[in-house]
């Protein structure tokens, strides 16, 4: 079967390459850590999405083919997880929680504010690249409704029309 990994035929498909290779020994290695390779699919999805800030097909491919897996089991992953991006997105990842908790105390009304303020609907990306704005189930701190999660990493609880404008005011400086 032929390779999916990148050819070296121009400088970018050489970068590509010889980070392709990088990407292999890191997961090759994590992959020593577990009884079957695919185990390590998300470790590896991590990698690839610290590396690009995405998950593209190719990575998917990549992916799959250094852990021995079907290209559709390591997008079945990539598309469960919502930590994992499957296109590209702007600086800041806004994702608003919209599960029964966080819709109770006015999640809806916070994610029409920030349509509003970035001028872009849920699923958008702004023109400037620096907001991409979606939603996403229950994070978990359904006692500090509504939340939001900036890049996978902080969260902002309980959330005011007051508190997000400050919010999106220092992401903005
Ligand atoms: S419902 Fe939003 S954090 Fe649980």
């Amino acid at each position: 079967m032929e390779s999916r990994l990148p050819k070296n035929t121009s400088p970018a498909n050489q970068a590509r390459s010889n980070k392709a290779m990088e990407l292999k020994n890191q997961i090759d290695e994590i992959a020593t850590h577990y009884a079957r390779r695919r185990s390590a699919i998300m470790p590896a999805l991590h990698l690839y999405q610290a590396e690009y800030g995405y998950i593209s097909r190719q990575s998917m491919e990549e992916v799959a083919e250094l852990l021995d897996v079907a290209p559709v089991q390591v997008y079945e992953v990539a598309s469960f997880y919502h930590q994992f991006n499957t296109k590209p997105t702007g600086t800041y990842k806004l994702q608003v929680c919209t599960s029964v908790s966080c819709m109770l105390m006015g999640a809806d009304c916070r994610l029409e504010q920030l349509e509003r303020n970035l001028d872009i609907e849920c699923g958008e990306t702004t023109a400037d690249n620096k907001f991409t704005l979606s939603t996403v189930e229950c994070l978990g701190s359904c006692g500090t409704a509504p939340v939001m999660q900036i890049n996978n990493e902080a969260y902002s609880e309980n959330l005011t029309e007051q508190t997000l404008d400050d919010i999106l005011r220092s992401l903005n400086n």
